[in-house]
């Protein structure tokens, strides 16, 4: 904790350079915990492209987990019927997919040739088992019980998980907010299983398309569009980066690699919101 007053003195007292001399780890250094931070670049061989591999995963890991917070705190937003707030969230939410989609360019000159020098030290390891990213697409709504089975034994990433399963989801938290401001969302919608994949139906389509027409929340669902979209390209981008640099071979993960993914990108985030625009 510094005053506004002490930088100031501190400022003074330095003539206009930084601070040099610390007796500790610098404040930086203790704030971003840079040691821990640098020392998770455990690489298993020393082909420079894995380093790359390595750091990108940890990146966008990094970015799943905020981009977890940002929606969670937009759900407590919408909950409280805040729709400002919430469309602020998801609109800095919507930013950070610009440092994640661009962190793809590190691998984008991944070769086959290049890959199979590392792939197989990285055994079955899959960023399909990212209990961060799977709580992500809970989040937009993408629920699969078995794909929480992989945590199953790790504790506290289980429970959050299983948790997010039966939790409402970004786009039935933002359902129940039309229908409390008068929108025709059914109930058989707000009381369905949440634990269960959401099928979209022509009755929420025609509550968005209603919400278009009065133009009252058609900001929040824009920014839930560019937040769907966002997504979607992540997914793209992950698709080609796989296409370059292993073509149709199995994952390591055990999945069929390609076919598998294509199947993961054809699911629509926010669906409604997307086929509602054929009948505006
Ligand atoms: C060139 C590098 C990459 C290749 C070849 C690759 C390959 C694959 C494959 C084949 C799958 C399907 C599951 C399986 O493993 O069988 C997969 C899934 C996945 N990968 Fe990657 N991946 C790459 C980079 C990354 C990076 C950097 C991340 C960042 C965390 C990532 C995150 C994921 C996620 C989250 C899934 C699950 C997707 C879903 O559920 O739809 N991948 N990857």
């Amino acid at each position: 904790m510094i005053t506004e007053k002490e930088r100031a003195a501190t400022a003074a007292g330095n003539h206009g350079s930084p601070t040099l001399d610390f007796g500790r780890a610098t404040p930086y250094d203790e704030y971003v915990g840079t040691a821990v931070l640098h020392g998770l670049q455990r690489t298993v061989t020393d082909v420079p492209e894995e380093r790359v591999f390595l750091v990108t995963t940890q990146v966008m890991e990094l970015y799943f987990g905020l981009l977890r917070a940002e929606w969670r705190l937009a759900q407590r937003h919408l909950d409280g019927d805040d729709v400002t707030g919430a469309t602020a969230t998801l609109r800095r939410s919507v930013c950070h997919f610009e440092p994640l989609n661009a962190a793809w360019a590190s691998l984008g000159r991944l070769t086959p040739q290049r890959f199979n020098l590392f792939r197989d030290q990285l055994g079955e390891a899959s960023g399909f088992q990212s209990a961060m990213y799977r709580h992500v697409e809970f989040l937009l709504g993408n629920k699969s019980e078995p794909l929480t089975r992989p945590h199953r034994s790790v504790p506290g990433a289980y429970r959050e998980l299983t948790e997010a399963l039966a939790a409402p989801s970004l786009y039935d938290t933002a359902l129940a907010l039309l229908a409390r401001h008068g929108y025709p969302v059914p109930a058989a919608v707000l009381e369905r299983d949440l634990t269960a994949a959401y099928r979209p139906g022509a009755e929420v389509e025609a509550a968005w398309r209603a919400v278009y027409e009065r133009g009252e929340l058609v900001e929040l669902a824009e920014t839930l569009v560019d937040v769907a979209g966002r997504f979607a390209e992540w997914k793209h981008r992950h698709l080609l980066a796989v296409r370059r640099s292993m073509g149709a071979k199995p994952g390591s993960g055990g999945s069929s690699g390609l076919a598998w993914l294509e199947r993961s990108l054809a699911r629509e985030v926010f669906p409604e919101l997307w086929t509602a625009r054929t009948a505006m």
